[in-house]
């Protein structure tokens, strides 16, 4: 097969943009036999043209014009790996109309501008494809998009945020949050702002996308109930592990009834539940439909290089099939009401601080009664000083009737500080829990 020289630009030369170039140079020969092409990267924007970078551009290939992409009729394809919603969005809106394909591995303007760009891509005759935008090096948008076509997909769960994931298990081992946070944003797993990743946006972005596409109706960044791994108190950790169970951000996207359900927040997760054994900047998506029972797939979800394979992947597909996808652009045809926030069911874990006097507990049973929430688990702890810790995990229960339960307690005289309810995840019965 005669090989074909294809030049490609990039938007942003940073932690994927550099791996992207890094990966095209070593494994040229590698592309070349797998796909008959050979991908040279001509043009890559950047704002500093004199900064430091990891792997070298080449000589005039880092440019701080968009408008040199742009007008050039040799680059037909085009990798987004500069991240942010402006410019960003306004230059690959361009590129799209300009009828060049673009590859993209931000998740925040694809959960938040999605209708449009793909709207563009339409009509512009191109493609646009976001792989590395969710798991970096899980193949996830490709297996659900294609490989489960008809699997008539009904729930996704998942760690999704590589940042949050080695942050918690660091501080499993004794970090402290700064600590794992520094050391994440050193090995390149974190956002250029890293807020996106601790208040759990990053990780709603990824959650509406999976949700998009699995339950084709468009759920956007803010439609996910989302709470961070900012809103973790130390209590919290040590609780956990009395109870058997490791804290990790997961996010959710479930199919009730017809309704669509996607929520983020930190979950107490069973230590025996494949989800606990996800450690570092690891992530995992498990998928639930009725062809397949459970597939799950789990990999590295943050990196350069890692990031980079996603991109390069999608950049030699957007090649091989140019003017001959079977893929429409859109995964979206139909619309899907949300499920109302309170309707949505879990076990939960929650603490609560109270005076340590006769009645306080009977209290907060007649609260959860009357709400009808079942208790399934309860510790206590004295502080010593005439408080104490209570630590109450319960059976499945509606949301909305939890919150309620809640109200009424943080209204209490006795109740110091507003509980904040945390999903838990088992697969096991609690009866099966070895809690003595
Ligand atoms: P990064 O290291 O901060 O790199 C961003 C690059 O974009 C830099 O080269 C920067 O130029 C350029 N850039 C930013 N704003 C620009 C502007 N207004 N005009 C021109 N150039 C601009 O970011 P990254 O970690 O590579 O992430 C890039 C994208 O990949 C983001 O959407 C991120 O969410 C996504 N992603 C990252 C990872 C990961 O693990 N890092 C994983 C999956 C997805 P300068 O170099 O001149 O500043
Ligand atoms: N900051 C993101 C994470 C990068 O930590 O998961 C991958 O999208």
């Amino acid at each position: 097969m005669a090989s074909v020289d294809v030049p490609v630009a990039l938007l942003g030369y940073g932690t994927v943009g550099a791996a992207v170039n890094r990966l095209l140079n070593e494994q040229a020969d590698d592309i070349e036999r797998a796909t008959g092409h050979r991908l040279r990267i001509v043009k890559a924007l950047v704002r500093d043209l004199d900064k430091d970078r990891g792997f070298p551009a080449g000589s005039d290939v880092l440019t701080t014009s968009i408008d040199e992409i742009l007008a050039d009729p040799s680059i037909t394809v085009v990798a987004e790996v500069m991240g942010g919603v402006e410019p960003a969005g306004g230059y690959v809106l361009d590129l799209l109309r300009a009828g060049k394909h673009v590859v993209t591995a931000n998740k925040q303007l694809v959960a938040r501008r999605g209708a449009e760009l793909f709207e563009a891509a339409s009509e512009g005759g191109v493609q646009l494809r976001f792989e590395a935008s969710v798991c970096a090096a899980i193949p996830v948008i490709k297996v659900l998009r294609e490989s489960l076509l008809v699997a008539n997909v009904h729930r996704v769960l998942g760690i999704v945020n590589g940042t949050t994931n080695f942050m918690l298990t660091q501080m499993e081992v004794g970090s402290t949050y700064e600590e794992a946070l520094a050391e994440a944003q050193r090995r390149g797993f974190a956002e250029a702002d890293p807020t996106d990743d601790v208040t759990g946006a990053d990780a709603a972005a990824k959650m509406a996308i999976l949700a998009t596409i699995a339950f084709n109706s468009r759920y956007e960044l803010s439609d996910v109930d989302t709470i961070g791994i900012d809103r973790i108190d130390p209590l919290d950790v040590a609780a956990a592990r009395e109870l058997d169970m490791v804290i990790r951000l997961v996010g959710q996207a479930r199919l009730v009834d017809g309704h669509v359900d996607v929520r983020v927040s930190p979950a107490f997760v069973d230590r025996h539940h494949p989800l606990a054994a996800v450690e570092g900047a690891f992530n995992a998506v498990m998928l639930q439909g009725d062809a397949i029972r459970e597939i799950t797939l789990e990999g590295p979800g943050a990196g350069g290089v890692e990031t980079a394979s996603a991109v390069i992947a999608d950049m030699a597909s957007v090649i091989g099939t140019m003017g001959t996808g079977f893929l429409k652009n859109d995964a979206v045809w139909r619309s899907l009401p949300r499920l109302a926030p309170g309707d949505a069911t879990s076990p939960y874990y929650f603490h609560l601080s109270v005076d340590d006097r006769p009645g306080v507990l009977a209290r907060v049973a007649e609260a959860l009664a009357e709400n009808s929430v079942s208790i399934a688990r309860l510790r206590q702890h004295q502080n010593g000083e005439g408080r104490a810790a209570l630590h109450v995990v319960t059976h499945e229960a509606r949301q909305g009737a939890l919150h309620a339960a809640l109200e009424t307690l943080a209204a209490l005289d006795e109740v110091h500080r507003p509980p904040l309810p945390f999903p838990v995840v088992s697969d096991r019965g609690f009866g099966d829990f070895e809690w003595e």
